[in-house]
């Protein structure tokens, strides 16, 4: 093992976008596990749209990264040293050590991984945090029932790909939208998805809702927010549930942007709108993760992961993530 850790921290915060510039990457002491710590090698780094934030100094659900710190993330690995009775060397867990080669954890706080199950990666997507948001926003706040017509935004994301395969497992029709003309075709002809829109090249999303949502839209799975979101209240039936799972159009906002009025599409609709985070389902995840692991072993659920090699590359596959360049989940594979 070597002596030292490559890690990338915050260097400056960002205003609207981010940029290269505001991460260093930098070489610091091998750390050492403590009483009840384990070290963990880093295989695959998590790339993720919340991080955006915890680039801000302001704290929304989590406080920020301080200046000069780790860029904090998810990520899965060998345990080369430990300290901890769960853990054994060798041993393969999920942590949150950040964009760094290796880590320490206390074990507490490490999920045992079964690389017999399936790739390890898929503890960071499918089998992981997104896979979790998948299972728990749609299932429990968008409760789609068979026939129902469900909306996914973000429809070729981590997340998104997932709720519309999830929403036909359950009989619903699924129907994305996606930036481009490549992702509508993954979503329809490798996902299953019933249809699906490009944003980007659609002028006008009511007239594409009206089309391919022709009986209306019980159940809006929203990620991205701004004007597609705006464009769908006037398309939700009566009763229609909406689970606000993230604005990612929002997040490289400098200024915030000015919407529509929908407030009486609740009334006449009657509709419920509920935001989660993935963390209010902490004490049932064993039971998304079963799910999801049966659905993956039966064929019943396909994914794609986007990775990219290199820590140092994190940045820029970080800031391509937030642009959309990533089909499925995106990771950066380090050991
Ligand atoms: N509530 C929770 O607990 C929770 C947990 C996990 C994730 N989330 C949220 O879920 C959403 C998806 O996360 P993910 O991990 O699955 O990421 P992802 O979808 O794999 O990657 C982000 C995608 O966002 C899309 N995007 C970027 N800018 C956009 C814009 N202005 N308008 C529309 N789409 C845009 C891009 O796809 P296109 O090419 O289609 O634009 C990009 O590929 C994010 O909003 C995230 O914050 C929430």
């Amino acid at each position: 093992m070597t002596e030292t850790n490559t890690q990338i921290v915050l260097a400056a915060r960002p205003t609207g976008f981010p940029k290269e510039a505001d991460f260093r990457l930098q070489q610091v002491a091998m750390p050492q596990p403590a009483d009840n710590e384990i070290l963990v090698r880093t295989h695959y780094l998590s790339l993720d749209p919340y991080m955006r934030g915890r680039m801000n100094e302001s704290a929304s659900y989590a406080p920020g990264v301080a200046l000069g710190q780790v860029m904090v993330g998810g990520t899965v690995g060998e345990v080369v040293a430990s300290r901890h009775a769960n853990f054994a060397v060798g041993d393969i867990a999920q942590v949150q050590t950040g964009w760094q080669a290796y880590g320490v954890v206390n074990g507490a706080e490490a999920r045992k991984v079964d690389p017999t199950l399936a790739p390890i990666s898929t503890s960071l997507g499918v089998l992981g945090m997104p896979g979790m948001t998948a299972y728990f926003g749609l299932l429990d706040i968008g409760k789609p029932q068979a026939g129902e017509t469900v909306l996914v935004s973000g429809a070729a994301g981590a997340v998104g790909s997932l709720v519309g395969q999830i929403a036909q497992l359950k009989g619903a029709r699924a129907v994305g939208v996606a930036g481009s003309d490549a992702k509508i075709a993954y979503v329809k002809d490798e996902l299953g998805f019933s249809a699906a829109f490009n944003y980007k090249t659609t002028p006008d999303y009511g007239e594409a809702l009206e089309q391919l949502c022709p009986d209306g839209i019980d159940v809006y799975f929203d990620n991205v927010g701004g004007d597609l979101t705006d464009a769908v209240f006037p398309h939700l039936n009566v009763g229609g549930r909406v689970s606000v799972c993230g604005q990612i159009s929002q997040y490289n906002l400098a200024e915030p942007e000015m919407g529509q009025r929908l407030l009486w599409h609740f009334i006449v609709k009657r509709l419920t709108m509920r935001g989660f985070l993935v963390f209010d389902f902490a004490a049932r995840y064993g039971e998304a993760l079963t799910a999801l692991a049966d659905w993956l072993q039966a064929g019943k659920l396909s994914y794609r992961e986007d990775i990219v090699e290199g820590l140092d590359q994190a940045p820029a596959a970080f800031i391509g993530m937030l642009n959309g360049d990533n089909t499925g989940k995106r990771l950066v594979q380090l050991a």
